[in-house]
């Protein structure tokens, strides 16, 4: 797949046209409240260029995991309220729990050129994420055109994002272009040297992401809970640390792959440990190989924090994913934010994913330090394993 070969929203001539564009509305709700609407502000360039040229624009998206049911509690309702307000324009909410009924339709006809309407959580149907032709023909029966636009959701070949290009011009949009540009261009073509930070409780989350990172990286830092299965492949003790059993041959054999191949490998050297898994439990530093039973690693050291903000201060390129530590507890986000601080002032390209990274960075008040930051979680893992997209894949490619 090449995914900077797909056609775009300005290969295609929107004027006039009903477009149907799948966006990541994915967000979080609280009581009913969006509480990080970043998905939304970065589906804005897209809807606004169609807008601003005269299409009539159909957004869908789904919400959580209703499972093929209407529950009201997952209802894009929120979505359609901060849309309105961002777009200065009413986002009328297609209220039908089937997702493409009659009131959908009646609003889809009545559109004028350059109005907005929002379908309803396209979850409420069993057949979006089995990819089931009827309903993938049935929201292509509202449009003339499709947009993918939903990074987010472009590992899922669902109705949605795949099923409905089948029945139309299917082009990307501005998220999905940006997002393909600063991560494909960190892999394929890197100011070098290439580092990648890759954080997070399991390694069989990331084995993956780290096979392929070794065929492109001068330096791999593996922080995190992950890094204790690592440790103990090199018969460190870990006393109560985080450990993947099964996992131990397959990280030995990545950091045996990494020596063959020159790329510098860090794990840490040292680890803040705690007595239990509390934000408020009793803790020390000790060196890697010197984990008390007992203990467990909760955070890097800060012998770790040096040799990894060292490793990322000469970086041309950083790719980041996942957290040092439990960062979310302030006694144990100090791995964490001496790589944020790092990456920020490193001055190189940085492309972050993962959502504790990405709100680590965003908290500490780095995020327009950062070059990218991905609005992917599960995507951009499986961009980074150099897996193809489905939702990208189904788009149709420049002449
Ligand atoms: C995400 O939040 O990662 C995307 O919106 C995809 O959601 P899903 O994991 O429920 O498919």
């Amino acid at each position: 797949m090449d995914a900077l070969n797909k056609k775009t929203i300005e290969d295609i001539d929107v004027k006039g046209k009903r477009v149907l564009a799948r966006c990541d509305f994915n967000v979080p709700l609280k009581d009913g409240e969006i509480t990080n609407d970043k998905r939304i502000v970065a589906a804005l360039p897209t809807i606004k260029y169609l807008m601003e040229n005269g299409a009539k624009v159909i957004l869908c998206s789904h919400l959580g995991r209703p499972k093929g049911e209407y529950k009201p509690e997952f209802s894009l309702a929120p979505v359609a309220k901060k849309l309105s307000e961002y777009l200065g324009t009413e986002v009328k909410l297609a209220e039908d729990e089937n997702v493409v009924g009659d009131n959908a339709k009646a609003i889809a006809d009545e559109l004028k050129d350059g109005e907005v309407m929002l379908l309803e959580n396209v979850r409420y149907r069993k057949e979006e994420t089995k990819n089931e032709e009827n309903f993938s023909k049935e929201l292509a029966s509202l449009a003339d055109i499709f947009v993918n636009d939903a990074f987010g959701t472009a590992h899922r070949a669902h109705c949605s994002t795949t099923g409905v290009a089948s029945y139309l011009p299917a082009v990307c949009g501005y998220l999905i272009q940006k997002e393909i540009k600063f991560m494909g261009g960190a892999l394929a073509e890197p100011k070098r040297p290439l580092v990648a930070i890759l954080g997070g409780a399991k390694v069989s989350d990331k084995i993956g992401v780290i096979a392929n990172l070794i065929e492109k990286c001068d330096t791999i830092i593996i922080g995190g809970g992950m890094a204790y299965t690592f440790m103990k492949f090199l018969g460190h003790s870990i006393g109560d640390s985080l450990l993947e059993a099964d996992w131990v041959e397959k990280a030995g054999e990545m950091m045996k792959s990494a020596e063959e191949k020159g790329v510098k490998f860090l794990i840490p050297v040292d680890n803040k440990v705690g007595k239990e898994y509390d934000e408020n439990t009793e803790f020390m530093v000790v060196n890697s190989d010197e984990i008390p039973d007992g203990w467990m690693g909760l955070d890097i050291g800060p012998k770790t924090e040096e040799m990894f903000a060292d490793a990322i201060k000469g970086a041309g390129t950083v790719i980041w994913n996942g957290p040092m530590g439990v960062s979310e507890w302030d006694n144990f986000a100090s791995g964490t934010i001496t790589v944020a601080k790092a990456v920020a002032e490193s001055g190189a390209i940085s492309v972050i994913g993962g959502g504790d990274s990405v709100a680590a960075v965003t908290k500490l008040g780095f995020a327009d330090k950062m070059s990218h930051i991905s609005t992917g979680g599960g995507a951009s893992l499986e961009f980074l394993e150099g897996k193809d997209l489905p939702g990208i894949c189904a788009l149709a490619d420049k002449d």
